[in-house]
């Protein structure tokens, strides 16, 4: 028989799992269960950031893509998407309002638009590292040219977002076009990390296809990469692509995954998704119960939050919403958690 206690401790002592452990663990639905593992995983993320809570600014610079990642509302061949792009002034503007409400980290994300190419984005990521010496700044564009990366990076980029979506290349073929292929993906993160930037990658819970056993390959695969940030949130659905009439991923197994990753990697940053928090009723609070220590609120201009759209509903306002940090602030406080005013970096990385 299973002991599960027994898989809990070992991730908590060794935050380490064999793929059997974490296949019974996943597969496990008994509510104690799981309740001493979200306990396990809130405990090791106050250990790690104490009650703190960092806060990231996203700001969606552009839903141009010339990928057609078959879950991706903004994927190119949607055609009914409203195509925008932000210009670098309208991403500055971003910037002071956020730094205003005492955001440090600005995370630029964007689909891989041409027009936003090294240069451009290089020349925006050195003026705000400019503007705000003492703020960091995330990139999440894609799939590019290893000399792109490093000419970001030279440019004072500090981290930077890829998914690896799944870790099982057979799935990854079902998710995405032929044109893309989870070994140039998996290239890209190591160039990444060998270039210097902090990296984040995750995956989505419940895409289409999707096996427990995927799962743990996912956690498996993320353990031996040991990047400083994982990003996880349910899959769901968008109506104008080919996956618009799946059913939407879980968000308890969501929160679980979430726990589990907490005690695989105690140190890394741990975001409680927009996703998460837009299929579940306080999904930002049960994502840092769970042992999440990120939120990332929105900072893009209004008029052009309801075009980037990944999935339908996506939440943009109340605590998702850069103006509505002090209605975040205080969904934290009632939880025990409050946010510094901190660029939130990875605890052993020297600046
Ligand atoms: N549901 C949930 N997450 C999605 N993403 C893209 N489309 C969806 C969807 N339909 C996630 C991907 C991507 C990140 C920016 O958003 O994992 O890496």
């Amino acid at each position: 028989m299973t002991n599960y206690f027994e898989i809990i401790h070992k991730l908590q002592i060794e935050h380490n799992a064999s793929a059997a452990e974490l296949l019974a663990l996943l597969q496990c639905n008994d509510a104690k269960i799981l309740e001493a593992l979200r306990q396990a995983a809130q405990a090791q993320a106050q250990q790690t950031f104490g009650n703190n809570v960092y806060l990231r600014g996203l700001i969606e610079f552009s839903n141009f893509c010339k990928n057609d990642c078959l879950y991706c509302g903004i994927r190119r061949s949607n055609r009914k998407a409203s195509r925008y792009r932000l210009t670098p002034q309208e991403i500055l503007k971003c910037c002071a309002t956020g730094y205003a409400l005492g955001l440090r980290t600005f995370v630029l994300q964007g689909g891989e638009d041409f027009a936003y190419d090294d240069k451009r984005l290089a020349e925006v990521v050195a003026e705000i590292k400019r503007r705000y010496p003492d703020c960091a700044v995330t990139l999440s564009a894609g799939e590019r040219k290893p000399e792109i990366y490093r000419q970001w990076f030279e440019a004072g980029a500090d981290r930077y977002l890829l998914r690896h979506e799944t870790a099982n290349p057979e799935h990854y073929a079902k998710l995405h076009p032929a044109e893309l292929k989870l070994a140039t993906r998996l290239e890209c993160l190591r160039s990444l990390k060998e270039i210097g930037y902090q990296v984040g990658t995750g995956f989505m819970v419940g895409s289409p296809y999707q096996t427990v056993e995927n799962l743990v390959e996912d956690l498996l695969f993320i353990k031996g990469f040991n990047p400083h940030m994982v990003g996880t949130g349910p899959f769901i659905p968008h109506k104008d692509t080919p996956f618009g009439e799946e059913d939407a991923g879980s968000g308890q197994l969501t929160l679980k995954l979430i726990s589990i990753l907490r005690l695989l990697l105690p140190k890394a940053n741990l975001p409680a998704t927009t996703a998460l928090n837009t299929l579940l009723p306080n999904g930002h609070q049960q994502g840092i119960l769970a042992g999440a220590n990120v939120i990332m609120p929105n900072l893009s201009p209004q008029n052009v939050r309801d075009k980037y759209t990944l999935y339908d509903n996506k939440k943009h306002s109340g605590s998702e919403a850069a103006e509505g940090v002090a209605f975040l602030r205080k969904l934290l406080a009632e939880i025990g958690y409050e946010n510094p005013i901190s660029r939130g970096d990875y605890p052993d990385v020297i600046r």
